[in-house]
């Protein structure tokens, strides 16, 4: 028995190394941890319970039945994020570079579908050089394999993908189809193919970083969700995350005890709002002082910044804010802002996470530009998003609601449950200026002027939207967080009817 058990140690050992020292050593030198060092950072200490250790590919081309290693290069299994469980697997680049081999698909596939049977959440570590060469079709049958499973699994458990090194070819599919991607600055990249491809086919000459680094993901291609500086600060800030997460779509988030009062007022929100309609101000004040402890988690912080979306708390439920940010080319809806929001109010109503909208925006961006680049198939994205939706919807207009824009921004109209106006709201079909100049086109100066001032006066308010029912309530800045928790507790229960459909048509 003695021996047994020093035989499985022996073999624990041997497998726990990976791809041996050497490239363990390589692995730090690069600033990166190993496979097993990061899930230890991921999960909770000691909750780790590894599945197939001892896995090895079957290949036998290229003198590949002489290289096996135990594990074949990823590491898969389950524990838990503050006590909660999740499922993760975690690439290990000292091991034929971490590359997906058909046995290593299959360990994979087998967390995934564990983690679906379970109902929690899945989370993918990837530090990885695409398909193992030396397999070719079966390597790709292994990835279709896992992409099937994504989607199977996509609105029902949250996915989330931590790209750690590199991640290219058939690697990068996987995560795009995960509910999020985060990313290791300087060190991780993604791409289908890599600069040398890219050289011999388009002549453009790029390195890996300019290409697909944490930078151009986050601000260029939004393709991540976030970036941070290292392994442990990015594994850190996805446990952060998983405590705002539901496990499934049918268990609501976790209810964190708060010692946040709920009818907590803030009297510096009545001066939030500058007399200047034109002058801006930050809106991510009003969710931090909105949201239990002023905690919240951004998604695409710093992609399309004239929207802000966060997960945060009001009395430990978490809520989804989308707000228009007018520090950001005065809070306007283009194209990248309504695909962002779209994105994170889709993920909060598969998972039964309420939202909060905060409200200023002077309407949709005008330009070629704009146009060209399918502006109106993209801000419907939004439009549908926000009308699909059935979750709780708590509106608030703080300052401007003009045009196609108000009806967007979760409405009354398309099912906004409880909206609010402070009374710096403006409700009109746009700013008082232009809509003059188009009513009374040819007047002289005084004119407009005289009829520009009638504008404001009878339509720059939330009065005649209130007049109308189409406001709930014109609240006081200062008591929002008291009137939106309200609202929120008293819609915890809600429940809509819909027609049975195979699935919408969300324009694409
Ligand atoms: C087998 C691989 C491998 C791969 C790396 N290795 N990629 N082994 N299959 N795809 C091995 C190397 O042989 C090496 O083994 C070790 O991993 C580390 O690789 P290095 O090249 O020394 O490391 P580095 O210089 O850091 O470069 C990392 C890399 C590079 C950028 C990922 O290895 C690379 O370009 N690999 C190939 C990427 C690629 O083209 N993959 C196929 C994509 S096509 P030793 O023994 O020396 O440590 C694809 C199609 C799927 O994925 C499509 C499905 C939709």
């Amino acid at each position: 028995m003695k021996d047994m058990l020093e035989l499985l140690a022996e073999r624990r050992d041997e497998a726990r190394l990976g791809g041996g020292e050497r490239r363990i050593e390589a692995q730090h030198k690069r600033g990166k941890l190993t496979a097993r060092e990061r899930l230890e950072l991921l999960l909770d200490h000691g909750s780790f319970e590894e599945f197939d250790m001892f896995v090895q590919h079957g290949c036998t081309d290229f003198g590949m039945e002489k290289h096996k290693i135990p594990g074949d290069g990823v590491v898969t299994g389950w524990g838990t994020i503050n006590g909660r469980t999740v499922f993760v697997f975690s690439k290990d680049f000292t091991v034929f570079g971490g590359s997906l081999s058909e046995a290593h698909a299959r360990k994979i596939t087998k967390v995934q579908d564990m983690a679906l049977k379970a109902r929690a959440p899945i989370i993918g570590l990837f530090d990885a050089g695409g398909a193992r060469i030396q397999e070719g079709v079966a390597a790709l049958g292994g990835y279709g394999d896992v992409f099937k499973r994504n989607v199977i699994a996509s609105g029902v458990i949250p996915q989330i993908s931590v790209i750690m090194g590199p991640c290219a070819g058939g690697d990068v599919y996987s995560p795009a189809m995960t509910d999020f991607i985060f990313m290791v600055r300087d060190t991780s990249y993604m791409f289908v193919t890599g600069p040398d491809v890219v050289k011999t086919v388009t002549n453009e000459v790029v390195t890996a970083e300019e290409l697909g680094g944490a930078k151009v993901h986050t601000t260029k291609s939004s393709i991540a969700d976030g970036a941070y500086d290292n392994d442990v600060e990015a594994l850190l800030q996805v446990r952060r995350l998983v405590d705002f997460l539901p496990a499934n779509n049918q268990e609501g988030a976790p209810v964190w005890d708060s010692f946040d009062d709920p009818d907590r007022t803030d009297t510096s929100l009545d001066t939030l709002v500058p007399d200047n309609p034109n002058k801006p101000y930050d809106i991510k004040e009003l969710i931090a002082k909105v949201a239990d402890e002023g905690d919240m988690f951004e998604i695409q912080e710093n992609f399309a910044r004239n929207i802000v979306t966060a997960f945060g708390r009001i009395e430990g439920h978490t809520v989804g804010f989308v707000a228009n940010q007018p520090m950001v080319l005065a809070g306007v809806l283009d194209a990248d802002a309504s695909r962002k929001a779209a994105r994170f109010v889709r993920f909060c109503d598969a998972f039964s996470i309420p939202i909060v909208t905060f409200e200023d925006v002077p309407g949709f961006l005008p330009g070629t530009a704009q146009e060209y680049g399918g502006l109106i198939k993209h801000g419907a994205k939004l439009l549908f998003a926000y009308s699909e939706a059935t979750v709780p919807l708590v509106t608030v207009i703080t300052r401007k609601a003009f045009g196609g824009a108000y009806d967007v921004m979760a409405s009354k109209h398309i099912g906004g449950d409880v909206n609010y106006a402070w009374p710096t709201a403006q409700i009109a079909v746009m700013g008082a200026k232009g809509a003059v100049e188009i009513i009374f086109r040819g007047m002289d100066a005084d004119g407009i002027a005289a009829k520009t001032k009638e504008y404001e006066d009878r339509f720059l308010s939330p009065f005649v939207a209130a007049e109308r029912g189409y406001i709930d309530e014109v609240i006081m800045p200062h008591s929002t967080r008291r009137r939106v928790a309200r609202a929120l507790a008293m819609l915890r229960e809600k429940q809509v009817e819909t027609p049975w459909k195979k699935h919408d048509n969300i324009p694409l």
